[in-house]
């Protein structure tokens, strides 16, 4: 019987200090919580029922801090500088949520919700930042070089390209905590390519691609291309000009020697007949004077006689 209210008491102690601790836990971390710009926020205070009194504070990282109270009992709510945008209509069934209707970066601090009841006091607490999304761009620079830029954004974006290469990044941050990244595309051999920027941002995920045409690769193209004419065009003329005095030369190395050949045998053609006519004269000459008793004697010599 002892043993057993042992047990229980220690059970107890050990229930009271886990919840003790993590009632401590979530008083130092508290709720990280990001609204983007523009938008509404909206806050809860601890969920726990009759509520004596409720007090909202709110500390921001620039400019003083604000106080928003409420007493159940009176139904009673007490400002104290807070701006016109910070709300609560302190509705238990809405756990006495605070709103801001539209964030803005002067909204960024820390908000704490402090709720009292017959059961003790509870606190819940919010680190509130304030989402930019930035204004995406990518062009070329100089005509050649792509650069990818995300301008006045918060936080900072982050950028990678494809293909991976290498990249220079430029982080220049503003006065209203807006961070603006540009980041150069650094492959200028392999610039004759669509490139591909990747932003991440807690807003959003884009992805844009463009092709940089790069004056020297440009040139290079152009030379290339004026010199691929330029030896077709000579190719031909060349074989034009073979064509139309190659045969020329054909005709006069080539036939020379066979029209030599053939007006020297035309010569002797038109020669021989000749001779053998005059042969055959001489032969009629020779018979004549064979007849007249003459010898067979070369003609000519005959006829010389
Ligand atoms: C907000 O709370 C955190 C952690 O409790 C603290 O480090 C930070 O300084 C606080 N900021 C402001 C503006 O009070
Ligand atoms: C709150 O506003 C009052 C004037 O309404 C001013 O006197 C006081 O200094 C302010 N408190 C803070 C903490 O800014
Ligand atoms: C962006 O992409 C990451 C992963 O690549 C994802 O975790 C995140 O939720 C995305 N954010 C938006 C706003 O789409």
């Amino acid at each position: 019987m002892k043993k057993g209210a042992d047990m229980k008491i220690a059970g107890k102690a050990a229930c009271i200090f886990v919840l003790l601790t993590i009632t401590k836990l979530t008083r130092i971390t508290g709720n990280r919580m990001a609204a983007q710009a523009g938008h509404s926020a909206v806050m809860t205070c601890p969920h726990r029922t009759r509520a004596t009194m409720v007090t909202w504070k709110i500390s921001p990282k620039i400019g003083g801090p604000c106080t928003l109270g409420f007493r159940a009992d009176q139904n009673l709510v007490n400002r104290t500088n807070c701006s016109d945008s910070v709300k609560s209509e302190f509705k238990p069934e809405q756990f006495y949520a605070l709103e801001i209707q539209q964030v803005g970066m002067a909204d960024e601090g820390n908000y704490s919700c402090e709720l009292v009841n017959q059961e003790g006091n509870f606190h819940e607490m919010y680190q509130l930042t304030v989402l930019v999304p930035p204004r995406l761009s990518l062009y070329c620079e100089n005509h050649s070089n792509p650069v990818c830029e995300a301008a006045a954004g918060r936080p900072a974006a982050e950028i990678s390209w494809v293909p991976e290469n290498n990249s220079t990044t430029e982080i220049d941050s503003h006065d209203n905590g807006t961070v603006t990244v540009l980041s150069r595309f650094t492959a200028h051999s392999t610039n004759r390519k669509t490139v591909t920027c990747k932003v991440y941002h807690a807003t959003l995920n884009e992805t844009m691609s463009t092709y940089c045409s790069s004056p020297q690769s440009d040139l290079i193209l152009y030379i290339t291309i004026a010199l691929g004419f330029l030896i077709i065009i000579t190719f031909m003329a060349v074989i034009y000009y073979f064509k139309l005095h190659g045969c020329r030369l054909c005709h006069k190395t080539k036939p020379p020697d066979t029209s030599l050949t053939h007006s020297l045998e035309d010569d002797t053609t038109e020669v021989e007949p000749y001779t053998t006519y005059v042969q055959k004269e001489n032969t009629i000459y020779n018979s004549v004077s064979d007849l007249t008793g003459g010898q067979n004697l070369p003609c000519g010599l005959s006829t010389a006689k």
